[in-house]
């Protein structure tokens, strides 16, 4: 249905944006439709909760879902189509056909999850098949999968936009995102030090510094002040190949995982020397 409906749109010269979502919609992926709509006229959104992304001890189960205020939110934004495929329609039986990148998974959150990039991929590449977009938009906060899809595209010949939008923040500046609602009120004041670590590293780099393993020092530091706090990683690495950089003589960017409580977040930022 959504196929036929995008050959539809296409017929009728229409841009097609899709915006790839697992739902549980916020302000974050509200701006991603709102940066949407600058580049097309037909804006299709995406929600499903991908299985194929998830590891075996992660939060597939418990990823939070309300699918009716989802679409309440996507109306108001003017979306012209949702596609709310399920895990039988997506995978069908005997599914076997996985899209591999094979150096990008290697850093950052590829470490400790090591299917997450093949099951992002695989279902991205699906959902680009079917609802045959122009132009997608992802989050800057999730870098590492918008490098991915940036490739992917490249290699694959997608021959679709990637658009990457900058991350939408809580007033006080911890990153949005849907798993932000497993932490208590005390994890939540820990998790500020994800983004307090990084404008710690700007402040470091305008100061003159420039080796990235004494900024990765000072952000350990900083992050582990907090209680709870479990770092995964802390990477100053290339914009684009994502290997690890240690003398910060060219924009890089620097990304970390923390664990906190049932939260693993992410965050990011471009350090500009
Ligand atoms: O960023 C997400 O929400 C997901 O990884 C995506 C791109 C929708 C693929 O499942």
């Amino acid at each position: 249905m959504m196929r036929a409906r995008s050959d539809r749109m296409r017929r009728q010269y229409k841009t097609i944006v899709l915006i790839p979502t697992m739902g549980f919609l916020h302000e974050g992926h509200l701006s991603l439709i709102k940066e949407g709509h600058k580049h097309g006229d037909d804006m299709a959104v995406s929600i499903f909760v991908n299985p194929t992304q998830f590891g075996p001890e992660e939060d597939l189960e418990s990823y939070p879902k309300n699918l009716e205020r989802d679409l309440e939110l996507l109306q108001e934004e003017g979306v012209d189509a949702v596609f709310t495929p399920d895990a039988k329609e997506i995978y069908g039986n005997k599914f076997q056909t996985y899209v591999t990148l094979e150096k990008l998974p290697n850093y950052l959150c590829g470490l400790s999850r090591p299917i997450h990039f093949r099951g992002v991929a695989t279902v991205v590449a699906k959902l680009f098949n079917t609802v045959k977009p122009h132009v997608a938009v992802f989050g800057r906060k999730d870098y590492q999968q918008l490098v991915v899809i940036r490739q992917m595209v490249r290699d694959l010949d997608f021959g679709i936009e990637i658009i990457g939008a900058p991350t939408v923040r809580e007033p006080d500046c911890l990153a949005m995102s849907s798993r932000n609602k497993y932490l208590t009120s005390e994890q939540r004041i820990s998790a500020l030090s994800l983004y307090k670590s990084l404008q710690k590293a700007k402040e470091l780099i305008k100061s003159g510094v420039q080796d990235a393993a004494t900024i990765i020092d000072w952000a350990t530091e900083l992050i582990q002040s907090y209680p709870e706090t479990d770092i995964d990683y802390i990477a100053i690495c290339d914009t684009e190949t994502l290997v690890d950089i240690q003398i910060i003589d060219r924009p890089v960017q620097m990304a970390l995982a923390v664990r906190i409580g049932k939260a693993r977040l992410i965050d990011n930022m471009l350090l500009n020397p």
